[in-house]
């Protein structure tokens, strides 16, 4: 069962910053999982529509420009990565889990995408797109077949399995409230891995590795290789 950190390792550093990403690293995760939106001509990870959470800084993300974002402090000390810095610091070392919060055109991300599987050393395996928007993952298969998708789900949704079959999604990314042995067989059988979000108990991790699930989200993931390997 793979781990992927969850926003980085953001139990231990701030969610989607370059310290959460590195931490996750040096936990040895198999992936790391990020947020991303548009704002202004450039692609920034940050998981919130709003900035006050995370920067104390009032009103919203997109309603700054790229410049203001840049300037910007997560817990008043980190700065809000680009997809690009994200990519350029993970470097190929793991799987990265790419969700698309925000409406990302095309001519912003395609681009980058090919960056990451050129210079960035990424394979295309490693990449993984996912979003709780259908159509934009549907958007993104036109332009890129080659990027795996993941079909992000909140519900119990009915045939949830052979949704993603027909959106032409690689896997099924579930919530931990929501997922059944029914759900996981339903999408091995039609070859889909499942990955649910988000997973920090110590309970929930031994039984979803019993269900066969194929991975997990965890904001903590030295806690959820520590619970794997029975320390
Ligand atoms: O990608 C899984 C999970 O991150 C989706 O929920 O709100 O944490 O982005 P959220
Ligand atoms: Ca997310």
């Amino acid at each position: 069962m793979l781990i992927i950190a969850h926003r980085g390792a953001s139990a231990e550093a701030p969610e989607n910053t370059l310290v959460a990403m590195h931490r996750a690293l040096e936990c040895k995760a198999d992936g790391i999982e990020i947020d991303i939106y548009a704002v202004d001509g450039e692609i920034f990870v940050f998981h919130d529509r709003y900035l006050e959470r995370l920067t104390a800084h009032p009103g919203r993300l997109q309603d700054l420009t790229a410049a203001q974002i840049r300037k910007l402090k997560v817990f008043g000390q980190h700065p809000v990565p680009t997809l690009a810095e994200v990519l350029e610091s993970i470097g190929g070392r793991c799987l990265l889990n790419i969700e698309l919060k925000g409406e990302v055109p095309l001519d912003l991300l395609a681009p980058l995408l090919e960056r990451a599987r050129g210079e960035f050393g990424f394979t295309a395996e490693q990449l993984i797109l996912s979003s709780f928007n259908h159509h934009w993952l549907k958007a993104l298969h036109g332009r890129c077949p080659w990027v795996r998708l993941g079909a992000l789900n909140a519900s119990c949704m009915l045939d949830y399995a052979a949704f993603a079959t027909e959106l032409g999604a690689y896997s099924l990314h579930t919530c931990v409230d929501f997922v059944d042995q029914a759900l996981v067989d339903d999408a091995h059988q039609r070859g889909l891995p499942v990955y649910v979000y988000t997973v920090d108990e110590s309970h929930d991790i031994h039984e979803l590795k019993k269900m066969g699930v194929d991975g997990i989200f965890t904001n903590h993931p030295q806690f959820a290789r520590n619970v794997l390997d029975g320390l």
